[in-house]
């Protein structure tokens, strides 16, 4: 972690509504798979809806370290010059990927298939996440790559004499893991395959049909063969449903709100956070559902709503992993007890979000029992208020943006520290936010030691 990660401060004053209209950011997941497959297709490939947010800026750097040439981002435009399957060179350096799980997991796949060698490296949170669920299923493809004794990045990925495809049974319901063989098998003899034990975000089978490779799914079960090439094609990116997930949870526990969000991705392998609002009570109207770019959309309606706690249904969980920092801020102010549980996987997110998030809610005076699989949570009503305070953001975006949105329902300000890689997945959250009502104060350390002095 830099010096300067740890100097941006949310402040937030406590109440408001958040109403109008609100188009957040375009996709992290669709975003990432966009550069990759324009990188290894066939033509000129125009994005648009690009997330330029720190993590998919990763990868669009990566890909140039490899010598492919893109035009922008601007504005979300992105022009890629696809080089072909085999067109990648080797990179000068380690390739960085900062903050980025999804960029490190996939290109540990893309790399494998390649004839030369890699160093991927990340930050701090990055350096400590769990490599070990792609290295291990690669290796068994024939992949060469070596990790810290941990099974932690740095990695080094090395050529392979030759990638054999695989029949492979996820022991983790994880898209990344998924994702990166499917793109290892791009470059293995045979078929590969890849059972998942529960469904989860599906994007990178149906972006790869989009560009003409053929993807086979039966049940829970998705193949591919490799030796196939890739054609360049248009791709339109959805605004991000988990950056919209925050703007949900906010308008339905401030009283008053009535906000509509434009243009949300509504993958149903994404759209956990609706289906779980809506138990707890939430009033979110779905309004003109439409296809863009291979992806179903539709603008979301929320209004205030008296939620109530739930016991989250453990189907739910791989449709909806990014939010439940969010979720939690939703059971916090609902009626009674919500209880998650089959959700071990955050605790491997870009910090523990299980524990994270249970520090912060007790410091705004939430009952909490974290568990090794989730959490209890006693909620303070719909009637009832969050105290205030500080909180850590423990340099993890969605933990950031949850306790900010929380400040909706607190009788006090509340300070949210470590806040810079908001940026990783949400440029400019805290300007569009103040547009539509949280009163919301960016700080840096060097401002608040100014005042101090
Ligand atoms: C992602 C998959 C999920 C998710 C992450 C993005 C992806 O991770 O948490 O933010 O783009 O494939 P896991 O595959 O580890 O569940």
């Amino acid at each position: 972690m830099t010096a300067s990660a740890h100097s941006l401060s949310f402040e937030l004053a406590p109440g408001g509504a958040l109403r109008g209209e609100l188009r957040v950011p375009g996709d992290k997941s669709i975003s990432h798979r966009a550069v990759m497959l324009a990188a290894l297709a066939e033509g000129e490939t125009e994005i648009e809806g690009f997330l330029e947010g720190a993590d998919s800026l990763a990868t669009l750097a990566a890909f140039r370290a490899m010598g492919v040439e893109a035009e922008g981002p601007a504005a979300g435009r992105l022009r890629v010059s696809g080089v072909g399957l085999q067109g990648l060179r080797e990179p000068q350096q380690a390739l960085d990927l900062g903050n980025s799980g999804t960029s490190m997991r996939l290109l540990s796949g893309l790399l494998a298939g390649q004839r030369f060698a890699s160093t991927l490296i990340g930050d701090a949170s990055l350096s400590r996440r769990p490599m070990g669920r792609v290295i291990d299923p690669l290796t068994q493809m024939g992949a060469r790559i070596e990790a810290t004794p941990e099974g932690r990045s740095p990695l080094r990925v090395l050529p392979a004499e030759a990638l054999v495809g695989i029949d492979y049974a996820l022991p983790v319901a994880s898209a990344q893991v998924k994702s990166s063989l499917l793109l290892a098998g791009l470059y293995a003899q045979g078929e590969t395959c890849v059972t998942e034990p529960a469904p989860t975000r599906d994007h990178t089978e149906r972006m790869l049909g989009a560009f003409g490779y053929p993807v086979r799914r039966q049940g829970n079960r998705v193949c591919l063969s490799g030796g196939g090439r890739l054609v360049a094609t248009p791709i339109r990116i959805p605004a991000d449903i988990s950056s919209a997930a925050f703007f949900l949870v906010g308008a339905s526990i401030a009283p008053g709100s009535d906000l509509t969000l434009t243009e949300v991705g509504m993958n149903p392998t994404r759209i956990g956070v609706v289906n779980i609002l809506r138990q707890m009570g939430a009033d979110i109207a779905i309004e003109r559902p439409r296809e863009l770019g291979g992806e179903p959309v539709a603008d979301l309606r929320v209004r205030a709503a008296a939620l109530h706690g739930i016991a989250i249904p453990e189907d739910q969980v791989p449709l909806a992993i990014d939010e439940f920092p969010a979720l939690f801020i939703a059971a916090a102010c609902a009626d009674g007890e919500t209880l998650l549980s089959g959700a071990a996987e955050l605790r491997v997110k870009e910090s523990d979000r299980i524990q994270v998030m249970a520090d912060g809610l007790s410091a705004l005076g939430v009952e909490v029992e974290p568990r090794a699989d989730g959490m209890l949570i006693r909620g303070i009503g719909a009637a009832g208020l969050l105290g205030g305070g500080r909180v850590a953001g423990h340099g993890d975006h969605r933990i950031a943006m949850a306790f900010a949105i929380s400040a909706l329902r607190a009788t006090a300000p509340i300070q949210v520290d470590d806040c810079a890689n908001v940026e990783t997945s949400f440029p400019r959250f805290a300007g569009l936010a103040a547009g539509v009502g949280l009163q919301i104060t960016e700080r840096r350390a060097e401002e608040r030691a100014e005042e101090r002095g």
